[in-house]
């Protein structure tokens, strides 16, 4: 289970601790439905709807393309793209030789990064899964214009079936054209904002087909999601969402999400939309950073250190590595770094952390510490689990509806605008 260290952050919180009370009220709006936005509450019971639902149609699908095709595209933006891409590099960061690559296209508008990604895929098979709930979104849209025109060239009037979209159960553009086209279909459920998707069909279809076990990160996230419905000062998410809110109302505006593991580097991408989007909204909201320690140290350690005072630092961690690198012994010790010879790179890694967390709060940086278990499907699952209900609580706390991003339409409104679109 995610446990939550806030000793980092007790000197720089009131005396009485976090407000477990108005995290407490938070939660039972977010469960008896009551909150803003409560329509949209639908993530809760993901995992077990879709254990029920579409866990296998997913399986079979995943297993069609990684018995046919070296490559997957996916084709999606915000909460349609970051929550697969941070579970792949979290838990596939280096390809296997027996799963397709998967690149991930929609996501902007750069047509040098289309271009690569064409060249990358070569004379390759590969399949296109196409995400929007709303199929109307500018950039995944035009993507997907690219890489259909591609499978029709490459497999003509066969092309369809290399055409997977995931999109809403009964309207709009993409779910008209997948039907009418025959492309394979799966949900956005309707009560599932972008950003809370990633449990559904969204991130469970580019997960398994890098080989991701998806069944056991619906298990986990079952499981996780029970034993966070704890209605105590002991919720790991009670913790995280009352420290966090209380250290905004005493100037620490800014939140750095900071983990040591390269790879939970899109794992902090997808963090930061939900909390970005989920709370930055009628003039207030902690604004979400991210670092990734050590490399982070030697660029951004110094501001963090020194800088302005209205940081703080929350680190994830993993408990149990899965694996073991030890430091060599090196002949005559021409590096000096033989007193070192022997340990663990994981334990040398817990003494960085120690040293890196005292330092930063003797600088008045507050700290809060976030532990998983394992980098694994479990690992994943619970911290996915532990953001979302944590978000969810904290936005309540503050006032906010957390569902909602009436802010995202301001850009898109100049945009199509300017574009020339039809009666925009
Ligand atoms: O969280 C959100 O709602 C957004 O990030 C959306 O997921 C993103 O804008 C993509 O929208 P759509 O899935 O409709 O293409």
């Amino acid at each position: 289970m995610v446990k939550v260290d806030l000793t980092g952050c007790a000197t720089f919180l009131d005396a009485t601790g976090p407000d477990y009370g108005a995290a407490s009220a938070a939660h039972r709006m977010l469960s008896e439905r009551t909150g803003k936005g409560a329509e949209f509450t639908g993530w809760l019971e993901l995992p077990r709807l879709m254990k029920r639902r579409e866990l296998k149609s997913i399986q079979s699908a995943a297993n069609k393309i990684r018995g046919r095709s070296r490559a997957l595209v996916v084709v999606g933006i915000g909460g349609s793209y970051l929550g697969a891409r941070g579970a792949i590099e979290l838990l596939r960061p280096i390809q296997r030789a027996d799963s397709p690559r998967v690149f991930f296209a929609g996501n902007g508008l750069s047509s040098d990064y289309l271009s690569d990604i064409i060249e990358a895929l070569g004379d390759d098979d590969f399949d296109v899964n196409v995400i929007s709930k709303s199929g109307t979104t500018l950039e995944p849209a035009l993507s997907f214009r690219v890489f259909r025109q591609l499978l029709e060239k490459k497999y003509g009037s066969a092309a369809k079936r290399h055409i997977f979209a995931t999109t809403d159960a009964n309207r709009g553009v993409l779910h008209d054209m997948a039907r009418a086209e025959g492309w394979e279909r799966f949900v956005v459920p309707d009560d599932v904002g972008g950003r809370y998707s990633v449990l559904s069909a969204v991130g469970l279809l580019p997960m398994a087909v890098a080989g991701i076990d998806i069944a056991a990160v619906l298990d986990a996230a079952d499981e996780t999601f029970q034993a966070l419905d704890l209605r105590s000062p002991e919720n790991p998410a009670w913790q995280y969402a009352a420290a966090r809110q209380q250290l905004y109302t005493k100037g620490y505006g800014i939140e750095l999400l900071a983990s040591y593991e390269p790879s939970f580097r899109f794992m902090a991408e997808w963090w930061k939309q939900l909390y970005g989007e989920s709370e930055g909204k009628n003039g207030i909201g902690i604004f979400p950073a991210s670092l990734e320690y050590t490399a982070d140290l030697h660029s951004m350690g110094q501001y963090i250190q020194d800088g302005p005072r209205t940081l703080f630092e929350t680190v994830v961690n993993f408990e149990k590595p899965l694996t073991s690198v030890k430091v060599p012994f090196g002949m005559g010790d021409p590096d000096k770094l033989n007193y070192l010879a022997g340990r663990e790179f994981a334990s040398v890694c817990a003494t960085a952390r120690e040293a890196v967390k005292s330092a930063h709060i003797a600088g008045g940086v507050p700290n809060i510490v976030v532990n998983a278990e394992s980098r694994d499907e479990r690992g994943f699952a619970q911290l996915v689990c532990f953001f979302e209900l944590a978000c969810a609580i904290s936005g309540y706390m503050s006032g906010v509806n957390p569902f909602d991003q009436p802010g995202v339409e301001a850009y898109k409104k100049n945009m199509f605008k300017m574009l020339g679109k039809p009666n925009a």
